[in-house]
C-alpha cells in the first residue's frame, strides 16, 4: 500500500499526506487477507492478488474517512489516531476519500491479471461500493438514526454497508485466481455471511468495549440511536446471530481445498477484540 499510494512529496502534498495517513494507520487488513486467502483456496500464492487486496483496502479506507465525517458519524478517533478530518480538516478529508476511491479502481484495473478476470473484478468492486452496496448501506444507516426500523431493514443495512465489500473481497480473490463463475459466487456467499457477522461483532464491540481497546469510539451507536443488532435484539441474540452467520459462511466452503485461512478468518471476524 505504501508503494501504491501517491508520494507525500507530490502536489497536492496535503491531499497525499491525508491519503497515506488514513491508509497506513494500523487497520486489521481483513479485506486484503480475505482476498489473499480466497486466492490460496484456488491454488494461487497469496502474493498473486496482493495489489487487488490493496485496491479493496483503499475503498475501505475511503469509506472510513467519509463515515467519520461530521455529517455522517462525527467521530474523532480511528485506528487509535485522530480521524482524517480532525487532522487535516473536512475539505481535505472529503477529497482524500475521493482520491482513495479513484486509486482503488486505478490499482485494480491496471493490475497484472488476465484482462477478462480483471474486468469482472472491477465490476465486482464497483457493485460492492455503489448505491446497491456500501454507499447505499451508509445512506440507510444515517437515515435510520433514531427511527423505528424493521429487523429486515437492519439486515439490509449491515449487508450493504459492510457485507458487500467483504463479500466482494472474497469474490475478487477467487476470480483473479481463476475460479469458475459458480465457485466465485460461492465465495461471495461465504464473504457475505462473514461480513454480516463482522458488522454484528462491530455493533457488539461498540456496546461492550472501550475506545482504548477499539482505537475508535465506543457507546456511540446507542448515543446516536443507530440501528444495531444489540439495540434491536439484545446482546445474547446478537452473539448467536453472529455465530450462525459464521457457521453459514464456513458451510459455503464445503468441497473446496486449502480453506483453513478462510475458516480462521471467519472465526476471527467475531472473536476479535477490536
Ligand atoms: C470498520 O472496519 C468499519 C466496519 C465495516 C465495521 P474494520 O474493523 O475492518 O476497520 P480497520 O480496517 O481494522 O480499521
Ligand atoms: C461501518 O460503519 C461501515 C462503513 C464504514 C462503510 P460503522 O459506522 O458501523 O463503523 P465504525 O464503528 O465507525 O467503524
Ligand atoms: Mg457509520
Ligand atoms: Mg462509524
Amino acid at each position: 500500500m505504501a508503494q501504491l499510494l501517491p508520494s507525500a512529496d507530490a502536489v497536492p502534498q496535503k491531499l497525499h499526506e491525508a491519503m497515506r495517513y488514513s491508509c497506513l494507520a494500523p487497520g486489521k487488513r481483513m479485506r486484503p487477507a480475505l482476498a489473499m486467502a480466497s486466492a490460496v483456496a484456488f491454488g494461487k500464492d497469496a502474493d498473486f492478488v496482493v495489489d487487488a487486496g490493496c485496491a479493496i483496502e483503499f475503498v475501505h479506507c475511503f469509506s472510513l474517512i467519509h463515515d467519520d465525517l461530521p455529517a455522517i458519524d462525527n467521530d474523532d478517533l480511528r485506528r487509535g489516531v485522530p480521524t482524517c478530518h480532525v487532522k487535516f480538516g473536512e475539505a481535505v478529508a472529503i477529497l482524500a476519500g475521493d482520491g482513495l476511491f479513484a486509486l482503488a479502481f486505478d490499482t485494480l484495473a491496471n493490475g497484472p491479471w488476465p484482462a477478462e478476470a480483471r474486468i469482472r473484478a472491477v465490476a465486482s468492486l464497483t457493485k460492492a461500493t455503489g448505491s446497491d452496496g456500501l454507499v447505499g448501506g451508509e445512506t440507510l444507516d444515517i437515515l435510520s438514526e433514531g427511527q423505528e426500523i424493521s429487523f429486515e431493514t437492519l439486515q439490509i443495512i449491515h449487508r450493504r454497508k459492510t457485507g458487500s465489500l467483504i463479500a466482494a473481497s472474497c469474490e475478487i480473490g477467487a476470480l483473479l485466481a481463476g475460479a469458475t463463475p459458480e465457485q466465485s459466487c460461492r465465495m461471495y456467499e461465504y464473504g457475505a455471511a462473514v461480513g454480516l457477522a463482522f458488522q454484528i461483532a462491530d455493533d457488539l464491540l461498540n456496546e461492550t468495549s472501550t475506545p482504548e481497546k477499539l482505537g475508535k469510539a465506543a457507546g456511540s451507536d446507542r448515543e446516536r440511536g443507530k440501528a444495531t443488532y444489540p439495540a434491536m435484539i439484545g446482546l445474547e441474540a446478537s452473539r448467536k446471530a453472529a455465530e450462525d452467520a459464521v457457521q453459514h459462511g464456513i458451510c459455503c466452503l464445503e468441497g473446496l481445498e486449502n480453506t483453513e485461512f478462510l475458516v480462521d478468518i471467519a472465526k476471527y471476524s467475531i472473536h476479535r477484540l477490536y
